[in-house]
C-alpha cells in the first residue's frame, strides 16, 4: 500500500467509497445524496489544501483523506483533515496509516495544530483511532448529529497540537 497525493484521475477509484460512505449517514455531515460533481468539488480540494490517496499494489484506492486550514485568516494555522476508508478495506491499518501520514503533511506544511470539527460520538473506530494518534475531546455538541441508526446522537471537536 502507498500514500500519495491523488490526482483527478483517482476520483473514479474514490468516487464509489464516498458515496457509500456518505449516503450511510453515521459519518459524515454532508448531504446523504450529494451528487457526483459537489462530491468532488468538496474532497478534491484546492490548495493550499491537499488530498491523498491510500492505493494497493494493482491501483485499486483503498482510502483517501483530504487535508485543508480549519479556518481562514488568523485561524489558519490551525489545519482540519477528514478521512475515508473504503468499507471492504476497513481494519487493515488504512486509516491509521493515513492519519499517520497526513499528521506529517501538517507539520511540513507549517501548522500548529489539528482540529476534527464534527466527530460522531458513537463512530467508535473513528474516535479510538484519533485518540490513539495523540487527539483529544475538546468539545462535545449535544445531539449535533442525526444518526441514520441511533437518531441524534452527540458531535466530538477533536484536537491535538502538532
Ligand atoms: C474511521 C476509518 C477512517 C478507520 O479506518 P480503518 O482503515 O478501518 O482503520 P484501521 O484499520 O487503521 O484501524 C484503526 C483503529 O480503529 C480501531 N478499530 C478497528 N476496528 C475496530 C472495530 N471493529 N471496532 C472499534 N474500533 C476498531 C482500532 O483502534 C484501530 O486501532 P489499531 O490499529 O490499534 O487496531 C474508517 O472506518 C472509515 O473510513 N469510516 C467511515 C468514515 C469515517 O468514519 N471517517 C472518519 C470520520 S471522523
Amino acid at each position: 500500500m502507498e500514500i500519495r497525493i491523488a490526482t483527478a484521475d483517482d476520483w473514479p477509484g474514490i468516487w464509489p467509497f464516498l458515496r457509500e460512505i456518505v449516503a450511510a449517514g453515521e459519518t459524515y455531515t454532508w448531504p446523504r445524496d450529494v451528487d457526483e460533481t459537489q462530491a468532488r468539488q468538496m474532497w478534491l480540494v484546492t490548495p493550499p489544501g491537499r488530498t491523498v490517496v491510500a492505493v494497493d499494489t494493482d491501483g485499486t484506492v483503498l482510502g483517501s483523506a483530504k487535508l485543508t486550514p480549519n479556518q481562514l485568516g488568523p485561524g489558519a494555522h490551525v489545519a482540519n483533515a477528514s478521512f475515508m476508508v473504503a468499507p471492504s478495506a476497513a481494519g487493515r491499518g488504512i486509516g491509521r496509516a493515513l492519519g499517520e501520514h497526513v499528521l506529517g503533511l501538517a507539520r511540513a506544511d507549517g501548522y500548529r495544530a489539528m482540529q476534527f470539527n464534527a466527530v460522531v460520538a458513537v463512530n467508535t473506530r473513528a474516535v479510538a483511532l484519533w485518540r490513539s494518534l495523540g487527539f483529544e475531546v475538546v468539545g462535545r455538541i449535544p445531539e449535533g448529529f442525526r444518526h441514520a441508526v441511533d437518531g441524534y446522537v452527540d458531535l466530538l471537536v477533536m484536537y491535538r497540537r502538532l
